[in-house]
């Protein structure tokens, strides 16, 4: 029996109606709005043949209902609050729509007991979608044909797993991956992303050995001096920690902490770690014989093409007589395909106009035109290029120095060095600032901004930077016909600039 405001019906007069998503249910409501047919008439149904008392057949939804307008905050709100998680989603969304068609526009609002439960829920949502951005950890999985490279188990409260999905498909590039819930799975194959079924939280099996790696990792910065518990426990819900793989060794950690570790500043591992950290992204196949691209979207080289979401080529004017190479595009730069638009480029171009450079008169590129880098919990970390990326990618580079002609090469570097030169061993110490002659053309060695970044204390990062600048000025003097080869550094204007 369903009571409504005119008193108690019975619940076989009602209209059934099934949603099981958002767009579903805005076609139920849009057809229920135009007949009429007031909430307490309909019955909504979230699996076909739900619950005992709708055994009415559901009515052919009728797709001609004309389009109700709603002001998009609205539907903005009824969007998010459609992945609530709660029995009468469906029937409460459309009391609220039926009251806003009624002239009621309150129900919009926060004061309003609908209003306030539509603004909660829709925030509950967005809370949820930024937890799952925050804690969904993707494991490497052995490899095996056909199967995700990565995938992540997460137990979400709301339904929240396909807009999530999409925040990973555009952040983690042409890498497969398969988030698993214990009511739906999304699937990224590189390019597409496929909906499928519940899985067993055993689907998300991982590769021990590079679990093994990040414990080790998280082991190892893990500082019991700087531990604030209730913190670390008020950032972290306790419902997140079972699935986080750090999950199973913090309270230990937290234990040894309280109990003299933090006297010493230092975990009882620190110092025993002999060599890599990292989780490794290895190939996943030898890769075929390497073929003459076409483009350099085409490049199939190495496999860095794989993890990352485009090529990133070289900017600037054709003509340009001064080029300037970095190593590789970094996060933002596969995501927006051009190079130096992130944190090291700001530098850059800081120091580009602290030698007098103009950015327009110069090409920037890179000598390694893909992002390698790999998944530190939802973060993607630089990875610095092996020799053989370097040199597999060395073509491109070669290709825009013939097209450009530059008269002055600045590598910003330890992999521009190498990949200008053609020379795995050349190393920066004896270049930096003092410009050498390669195949007709002046090269000069610089720091690259990333570093000046990383630089722990103000007075060597002031130094780095001013190397920057001084190659830079220096660069441009070379183009005057002057040379600084001997002289290096003494005429650069950066240590009064930087
Ligand atoms: N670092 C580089 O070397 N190149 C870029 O494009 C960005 C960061």
């Amino acid at each position: 029996m369903a009571r409504t405001a005119g008193g108690v019906k019975d619940v076989n007069e009602r209209v059934v109606r099934l949603a099981q998503s958002f767009d579903e249910w805005r076609a139920g409501a849009r057809e229920l709005i135009a007949r009429g047919v007031p909430p307490a008439d309909v019955a909504w149904q979230s699996q076909p043949g739900d619950g005992d008392l709708f055994s009415s057949t559901p009515d052919a939804t009728d797709t001609s209902a004309p389009l109700l307008r709603l002001p998009r905050p609205l539907v903005e709100l009824l969007e998010s609050a459609a992945c609530f998680s709660a029995p009468d989603r469906w029937a409460f969304l459309y009391q609220v729509l039926w009251r806003w068609q009624l002239g009621q526009h309150d129900v919009m609002s926060p004061a309003d007991t609908d209003g306030a439960r539509l603004h909660a829920m829709a925030k509950a949502v967005r809370r949820e979608e930024h937890d799952m951005h925050a804690y969904v950890r993707f494991r490497e999985r052995a490899e095996s044909d056909g199967a995700p490279r990565f995938v992540a188990w997460f137990e979400p409260t709301h339904d929240v797993l396909p807009q999530v999905a999409r925040h990973f498909a555009r952040r983690m590039g042409a890498i497969s991956w398969m988030i698993a819930t214990p009511t739906a799975s999304m699937l990224w194959d590189g390019q597409t992303l496929h909906a499928g079924p519940a899985l067993m939280r055993g689907a998300a099996d991982i590769d021990d050995a590079s679990e093994a790696l990040w414990l080790t990792y998280y082991r190892s910065i893990f500082n019991p001096a700087r531990l604030n518990a209730g913190l670390l426990r008020s950032h972290i819900p306790s419902r997140f920690w079972k699935n986080l793989p750090e999950g199973a060794i913090v309270p230990a950690m937290v234990s040894g902490a309280a109990n003299g570790e933090r006297r010493t500043g230092q975990t009882a591992t620190v110092g025993q770690r002999n060599g890599a950290t990292m989780i490794a992204i290895s190939a996943e196949r030898a890769q075929p014989a390497r073929a003459a691209a076409t483009t350099l979207d085409q490049c199939r080289r190495c496999e860095l093409w794989k993890s990352a979401t485009q090529a990133v080529p070289g900017v600037g004017p054709e003509q340009a007589r001064i080029m300037l190479v970095g190593e590789q595009p970094g996060d933002q730069e596969d995501l927006a395909g051009l190079p130096f638009v992130g944190p090291a480029g700001a530098l850059l171009e800081q120091a580009m106009h602290d030698a007098g450079m103009a950015r327009d008169s110069i090409y920037l590129t890179n000598a390694v035109k893909h992002f390698k880098w790999e998944a530190r919990g939802k973060r993607r970390l630089h990875k610095t290029p092996a020799q053989r990326e370097i040199l597999a990618c060395h073509d491109w580079l070669e290709e825009e120095i013939r097209r450009v002609q530059p008269q002055v090469i600045v590598v910003l570097g330890s992999t521009a060095l190498k990949s200008v030169l053609q020379d795995g061993a050349a190393t920066m110490t004896p270049l930096i600032g003092t410009p050498i002659q390669h195949n007709g053309r002046w090269v000069i060695a610089v720091y690259h901004p990333s570093y000046v970044l990383r630089v722990p204390d103000e007075a060597s990062r002031r130094q780095a930077y001013a190397v920057i600048v001084d190659g830079l000025y220096q660069a441009m003097q070379l183009l005057q016909g002057q040379d600084h080869s001997v002289d290096a550094g003494t005429s650069a204007p950066s240590s009064r600039r930087a």
